[in-house]
């Protein structure tokens, strides 16, 4: 704080609505930024109430939190609105005017054209909708009538907000192994997921970012098709406890152990200054609801300790069960 950027480490689904609604919550945050689009479903669980969230930032658990989504964000209409209306945040929320527009064409080209099949896309239409801004043909939110009265210009809010001294969070989706030039293309999503591009989409400048917060959970899992160092059987995750649906499309989830080479690839290209590992109690049952590092079992704290020496960075965050308070907090 105060300008922080979230980013995933892996293939997404790594617990960035987790880590955002908890510092929504114990930092106050003033201004949250939502990037990306509708693929990314960030969870939440709020009170017993699980959210999965495609389009409204993870922050809206904080009821003081304005909620921004980037100028290069993909906005789905219908589903923003049925959110909206979700978490009743109505009179807190705004979009870029210029990001752009996700369509059910864009869906539909998504699950019919023949050089995406294979790719296991998660069927919104993020390529297509991409490919059409890149061709300078895209609806923006600003044509959308249902949309005027969310309208605003987030990089002047953002910026304004940064330079008062106000609490920033850029939200960021997907994960590192997932971006279109930095992950295991041509399994990728539609854009780049690193921090730069999150800055980017928000419209915020590097020198502005004071932390880059990276989001890593204790396993690796991965939805559609693509490489996956280390991947177990389905059997082998269900015995683990470590077998997942997706939160958005609800398929299977596969899943492997943590990969610290890839760990410390994430850090780097995303210049991350701090670390937060999610669902450690997945890993260690011993260590569900957890408050302290000191109440952690001893290879718990050896793996945390493992990835701070290899990734050179702190973890600073500790996830130990769903709800957004389940963490862990080791910042000063
Ligand atoms: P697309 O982003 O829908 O084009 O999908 C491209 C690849 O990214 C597929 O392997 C998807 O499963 C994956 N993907 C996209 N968004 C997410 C996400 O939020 N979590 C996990 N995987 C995702
Ligand atoms: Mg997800």
């Amino acid at each position: 704080m105060p300008c922080t950027v979230i980013v995933g480490a892996f293939w997404g689904d790594e617990g960035k609505g987790k880590i955002v609604s908890y510092l929504a919550l114990k930092d106050k945050l003033d201004i949250c930024v939502r990037t990306g689009s509708v693929n990314a479903a960030h969870t939440v669980w709020m009170e017993g109430k699980r959210y999965a969230l495609h389009m409204v930032p993870a922050a809206f658990v904080y009821e003081k939190c304005r909620l921004l989504i980037g100028v290069g964000a993909n906005v789905h209409v219908a589903k923003f609105l049925e959110e909206v209306e979700a978490t009743n945040v109505k009179n807190r929320i705004a979009i870029d005017s210029q990001a752009s527009i996700i369509e059910e064409k864009h869906s539909i080209q998504d699950k019919t054209s023949a050089h995406l099949k294979g790719l296991g896309t998660t069927g919104w239409g993020i390529g297509p909708a991409i490919e059409e801004r890149v061709r300078r043909t895209a609806k923006l939110a600003k044509d959308i009538p249902e949309l005027q009265p969310y309208l605003t210009e987030v990089s002047k809010e953002v910026n304004e907000a940064i330079d008062a001294g106000e609490k920033v969070l850029l939200e960021g989706t997907q994960g590192l192994m997932l971006s279109l030039f930095h992950g295991t293309y041509p399994y990728v999503t539609g854009r780049d997921t690193s921090a730069s591009a999150i800055c980017s989409e928000a419209g915020v400048g590097p020198t502005k970012v004071d932390d880059v917060m990276i989001v890593f959970k204790a396993f690796m899992t991965r939805v559609g098709a693509g490489p996956l160092p280390g991947e177990l059987a389905k059997e082998e995750a269900i015995k683990r406890g470590w077998f997942e649906t997706a939160a958005g499309t609800g398929r299977d989830r596969r899943s492997a152990p943590f990969n610290f080479e890839l760990a410390k690839k994430a850090v780097v290209i995303n210049g991350a200054t701090q670390a937060t590992v999610t669902k450690l109690d997945v890993l260690y049952p011993e260590c569900k609801g957890a408050g302290t590092f000191e109440d952690l079992s001893k290879d718990a704290k050896q793996f945390i300790k493992e990835i701070e020496r290899q990734t050179k960075i702190p973890v600073v965050l500790i996830g130990t069960g769903p709800e957004a308070l389940d963490i862990i907090d080791r910042r000063k």
